[in-house]
């Protein structure tokens, strides 16, 4: 393969989107993302007609529904990312709202991509996160307090307080994943004889929970 084509095969894998495998630096002030999708969107709307609307969200005043989905659970959760904010796109943060009802738990779940911040805006909420060595770091912080989760690791948050609990969670990513651990062992089709010998259940058992935690759409 001669120089030349080996050079242009170099540029066009180092700016083609599908290898940009992590949040960038701008290099411009923005860049308004003109294509609906959570990641990054690399064409950015034509700045000249930026106004100040594409920089402010409004979605978040009140709480979302406490959908079908997590109803077992409480929990409302809006997602905020530039496929909803573009005024978000390439700028390496993203956000969500999430209220829980009395006793309604965000169930132990983590982001593989971002460290984030939970700030309780209003109620009291049992918080914590698990690291590698399986230590549990939770206690119940209360309305302007903050809690940090590093990045990737399993937390979990449950409402305490006799109101709803309202909290902002920030992402250093935008767009920062977000796996399950009951949904991505149980609901995602993993061999049964495995499941079984991992977790010392019975048919009966797993069955249960395989029905409880696949996602409607794959049942
Ligand atoms: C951006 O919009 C301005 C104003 O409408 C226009 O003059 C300019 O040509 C546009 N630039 C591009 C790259 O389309």
């Amino acid at each position: 393969m001669s120089l030349k084509i080996m050079v242009l095969l170099f540029c066009f894998f180092y700016t083609s989107p599908v290898i940009l495998a992590s949040d960038p630096d701008p290099v411009q002030d923005f860049c308004l993302a003109q294509n609906a999708g959570p990641g990054l969107d690399l064409q950015c709307k034509n700045s000249s007609l930026a106004t100040v609307e594409d920089f402010v969200f409004s979605g978040i005043r009140s709480s979302g529904k406490f959908k079908f989905k997590f109803s077992e659970v409480g929990l409302s959760a809006i997602p905020v990312n530039s496929k909803v904010f573009p005024g978000l796109n390439t700028l390496g943060m993203s956000f969500v709202r999430a209220d829980l009802e009395p006793r309604g738990i965000n169930p132990p779940h983590f982001h593989p991509r971002a460290t984030e911040i939970a700030f309780v805006l209003e109620g009291e909420v049992y918080s914590g996160f698990v690291d590698t060595q399986n230590r549990v770091f939770a206690k119940v912080i209360k309305k302007g307090e903050v809690m940090v989760f590093p990045r990737a690791l399993v937390h979990f948050q449950m409402n305490v307080g006799d109101e709803q609990a309202t909290i902002l969670g920030c992402f250093d990513s935008q767009n920062p994943g977000l796996q399950r651990v009951s949904s991505a062992v149980f609901g995602s089709g993993i061999k049964e004889e495995l499941l079984e010998k991992a977790f010392g259940l019975s048919i009966k058992e797993l069955t249960k929970l395989r029905r409880r935690f696949t996602p409607q759409h794959k049942a």
